[in-house]
Order: C-alpha cells, then structure tokens, then sequence
C-alpha cells in the first residue's frame, strides 16, 4: 500500500491503568516490530517508558522482563531475544546525535530492533523512519500512550 506522507493516518491511542497493563500493551505491540525497526519513547520521568520497554522486549522474545531497567550508567543493554534487542536511554547525553552515533546505532540495526528513551534529542542520528511513542501520564496510575507505526507498518 502506498503512504502517502500528507495522508498520513492519525496516531493509534492507548490507555493503561496499571504497570501491569503498560507492559502488556509493550508485548502486543511487539508483534508488530521488526528487526531493523528503531522505537522512540518520549514522556516525562516517571511516564513509564521503561515499563513500556520490558514488555515490548518480552514480546520480541526476551525470557524475563525483570532484566530491563533503564541504562543510566551505561549507554546501551542488549537483551537476548528472537532478535538482538537494544535498549538506549538518552536522558543525560549533552550530545545526543553525537552520542547515538557513536554506538553505533547502524549497526544495532541490521539485525535488532533499537528502543531508546528521550531519542527525540537525537534528531539527526535517528532513522528518517522510526516508530513513535509519546507517553503522558493521566492520572496517579493512568498512562495515554500516541504510538505512530513506521510507515507502511500500520497493520
Ligand atoms: N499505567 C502505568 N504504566 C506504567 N507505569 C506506571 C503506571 N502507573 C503508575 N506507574 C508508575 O510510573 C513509574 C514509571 O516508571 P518508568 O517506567 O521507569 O518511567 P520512565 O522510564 O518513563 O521514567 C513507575 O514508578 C510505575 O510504578
Ligand atoms: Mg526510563
């Protein structure tokens, strides 16, 4: 099917009320991501981008989610799953783009699928075409998630 970029369709809407529910929407979304396919997760502190991750890892197929936490003191963990799948936090980089870069971010995705925290501060090292997920937080358990697909992924 076609994209056209002005038609593009309006992002999907979620809503979770619990962790438990966050993590379940990470692993349904899972089914729809690909080796190759780079996720950027925007939301305040606390939103639950990290939560998001374990359950779009444990849908690509990591064992335990409990292995996910956000990789503040280091750049990047990799979790074993169908696929390599890499985890980035860019909330402390003064140099995102500089940064992201120099993991090696071509590389992670030749064969993995990339999630990276704060990578809206990294807008020049980013694929033209990533998935994006803006988190808001809607109440003290209440979570709005806008997801827009990779194009051409809206299935
Ligand atoms: N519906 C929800 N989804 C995700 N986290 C939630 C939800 N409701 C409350 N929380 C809390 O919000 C925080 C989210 O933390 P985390 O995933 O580390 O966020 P981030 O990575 O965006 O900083 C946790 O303390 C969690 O218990
Ligand atoms: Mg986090």
């Amino acid at each position: 099917m076609p994209t056209e970029p002005t038609t593009r369709p309006a992002p999907e809407q979620h809503e979770t009320r619990s962790v438990r529910g966050t993590v379940s929407l990470g692993r349904r979304l899972a089914s729809r991501l690909r080796p190759g396919d780079c996720v950027v997760l925007t939301g305040t502190l606390g939103a639950g981008k990290t939560a998001l991750v374990r359950g779009l890892a444990e849908g690509l197929g990591l064992a335990d989610g409990r292995l996910v936490a956000s990789p503040t003191f280091v750049l990047v963990r990799e979790y074993p799953a169908r696929c390599p799948v890499f985890h980035i936090d860019l909330y402390r980089m003064a140099d995102a783009d500089g940064e992201l870069e120099a993991l090696g971010l071509g590389e992670m995705l030749r064969d993995g699928v990339v999630l990276i925290e704060w990578g809206e501060r990294a807008p020049a090292a980013l694929p033209a075409d990533c998935w994006r997920i803006e988190i808001a937080i809607t109440g003290p358990k209440a979570r709005q998630f806008s997801v827009r697909p990779r194009s051409g992924q809206n299935a």
